[in-house]
């Protein structure tokens, strides 16, 4: 069964590349940008020719959430007999604020979901690996200038979400995780601010921490994620985590059998982000 993995230039679809690889699977990888990848193909998700040549005697697919090419892609995998999806989705698909139902990950989840394929949702909380693009202010001004630093999150290591995605392709579409969804995060909760103690901990490099106002915050933010719902979204989330430790989830653990990597573990798994 050969595997199409979308996103190609992602970190998690990298790291369950690798992984598929290292168990001998026969493995597709498909980006918008394939010139920066060697071996992968051209995919624009949003036009038919392209998504029917990517899904092309594919039997499954990890693929990157995107709601406005969603139904294509459904009616692009029946036609093209997938038997599998798993969909990288998010742990917001999940919120109950009032900004939840413009969420564009559960959008993206109810329409794959309804494919004629088996589907398994992962939807991981806050990246470690958002570290890196903080890393980027720190660079350029030696702050790290974000809202909610009190918010508590459960940051996860992209690696232990691509254990999960590869766990799940390879126990196959007649396996146990058809229909289900994972909430993903990391072992332990801890604010923002105390992600950015570590970070100055483990690498010696002086930042400092602001504490953006939302109105702050949205001003800046906007800039760099241009959808306004996913925006407003996360700054409910933050808000509503602000003196309150984040849930740590057991899907982790349950899935592949080891337990969740510590953001102190990310920070050395990556020694060059603040010091190169
Ligand atoms: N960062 C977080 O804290 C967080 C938390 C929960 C969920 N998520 C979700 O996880 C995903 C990756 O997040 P990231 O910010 O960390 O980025 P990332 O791993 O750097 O991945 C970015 C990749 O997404 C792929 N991509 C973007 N739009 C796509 C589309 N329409 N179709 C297929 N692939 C597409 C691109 O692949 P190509 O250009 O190679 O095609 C790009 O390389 C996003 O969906 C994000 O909303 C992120």
């Amino acid at each position: 069964m050969k595997i199409l993995i979308t996103g190609g230039r992602g970190k998690i679809a990298r790291a369950v590349h690798a992984g598929l690889v290292a168990a001998g699977r026969d493995v597709r990888v498909a980006s918008r940008e394939p010139a920066d990848l060697p071996g992968a193909i051209a995919l624009n998700p949003a036009h038919p020719v392209s998504l029917a040549n990517a899904l092309d005697g594919i039997s499954q697919v990890f693929l990157y959430s995107d709601p406005s090419t969603a139904e294509l892609f459904v009616e692009a995998a029946e036609n093209a007999g997938v038997k599998q999806v798993v969909l990288l989705s998010s742990l917001s698909s999940q919120a109950d604020n009032e900004h939840a139902a413009g969420d564009p990950h559960a959008a993206t989840e109810r329409v794959i979901a309804g494919g004629d394929y088996a589907t398994t949702r992962l939807q991981p909380g806050t990246f470690m690996s958002n570290a890196i693009y903080w890393s980027y202010q720190v660079r350029a001004t030696g702050q790290i200038r974000i809202p909610y630093l009190d918010a508590e999150e459960a940051p996860i290591h992209e690696q232990d979400i691509a254990d999960v995605a590869l766990e799940v392709l390879l126990d196959g579409p007649s396996g146990n995780h058809n229909g289900l969804a994972y909430p993903l995060t990391g072992p332990e909760s801890m604010t923002r601010r105390h992600q950015i103690e570590l970070i100055t901990e483990h690498t010696g490099v002086p930042i400092e921490a602001v504490d953006l106002t939302p109105d702050q915050a949205l001003e800046e933010m906007s800039a760099v994620m241009r959808n306004p719902a996913q925006l407003a979204s996360l700054m409910a989330y933050w808000a509503s985590r602000v003196g309150s430790p984040h849930p740590v989830e057991p899907s982790v653990e349950l899935v592949t059998g080891h337990s969740g990597r510590t953001f102190t573990t990310w920070l050395h798994d990556n020694p060059t982000v603040y010091t190169s």
